[in-house]
């Protein structure tokens, strides 16, 4: 993000002066956790929900970080106003802090590093609109994916991968089951039956999945969090992707690599957005304008 002011400690500062330690242990170990908060109309979407899964991957990762909830949303509300951001995003960061380079915790005096941007970033109406292609790639990350951790090489390599092939997103799979996407939960519809891998360690528990559930059970839509396999994939009537900056986004095509090289694709279904995925697209959006006055 190219914004003028970053969040140091719960101040705003402009964005040059912001400094971290060389020795910053979210530097050196990928050792701190993170959230993505999105912002439409200027007004914060779903940060309580946020908030408290910053607090529970502070927990898993043992971090101390007093009155986490009430500081993330003070820190976000001050990034969007400085930035005067309309439809954006904020990035917040909590990093277990500076101390010499040794794998084990450090010192209990050492303070956990705060930090946050703010961006703008305007809805992928079109691409919601048109569907995506998405490239089928095995889950390399590691089992605690749960935790909204720094650490992402997995998902990074995966995402560049995902691009080079001309892909939106790469969606995951391990030992033949369907995890979740790089930056998103994945969904397939199958008669009628809205079906997502379970919130266990293998998967972030998404907001926006937590939304789309309550969503579609308040619509009567079935919803099953069990675990899928790739052929169930293959074989569904309409798949999508979800997130806090992706939102609902439809998948049309599916792109394998029988080599490195050898790309394969195929459409999904019709090729085109399912009417249920079009559905709760609309709730969604509904939910924005409502919560968030968003275009
Ligand atoms: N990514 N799964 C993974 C692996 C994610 O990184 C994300 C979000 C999601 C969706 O979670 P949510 O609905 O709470 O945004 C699922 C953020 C946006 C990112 O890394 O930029």
């Amino acid at each position: 993000m190219t914004g003028h002011w970053a969040l140091y400690q719960d101040t705003l500062l402009p964005r040059q002066d912001a400094k971290t330690d060389i020795e910053d242990r979210g530097y050196q170990f990928g050792d701190g956790v993170y959230e993505v908060i999105r912002v439409y109309s200027g007004e914060l979407f779903l940060a309580e929900a946020h908030a408290k899964r910053m607090e529970k991957s502070l927990r898993e990762l043992s971090i101390s970080f007093p009155d986490c909830s009430e500081r993330v949303i003070k820190g976000a509300q001050l990034l969007v106003e400085a930035e005067g951001i309309d439809d954006g995003i904020v990035y917040l960061q909590i990093t277990r802090g500076a101390a010499p380079r040794v794998h084990q915790f450090p010192s209990k005096d050492t303070v956990p590093v705060f930090t946050g941007t703010a961006g703008p970033l305007p809805r992928s109406l079109e691409l919601m609109g048109q569907g995506i292609t998405v490239l089928l790639l095995p889950d390399i990350r590691w089992l605690r994916n749960d935790i909204k951790s720094l650490n992402l090489l997995g998902a990074v390599l995966s995402k560049q991968r995902a691009k080079e092939k001309g892909c939106y997103e790469a969606i995951l799979e391990r030992n033949g089951i369907m995890t979740e996407g790089s930056s998103s939960n994945l969904f397939i519809v199958k008669d009628g039956t809205l079906i997502t891998h379970p919130a266990n360690n293998l998967i972030l528990n998404g907001i926006t999945r937590q939304e789309i559930i309550k969503l579609a059970t308040t619509r009567n839509i079935p919803v099953q969090e069990v675990p899928f396999t790739i052929e169930e994939f293959f074989r569904s009537d309409e798949a999508f992707i979800c997130g806090t900056t992706t939102e609902i986004m439809p998948i049309t095509q599916i792109k394998t690599l029988d080599s490195p090289d050898a790309v394969r694709s195929s459409a999904l279904a019709s090729g085109t957005p399912g009417p249920i995925t079009r559905k709760l697209q609309d709730l969604f959006s509904d939910l924005v304008t409502r919560c968030g006055g968003g275009s």
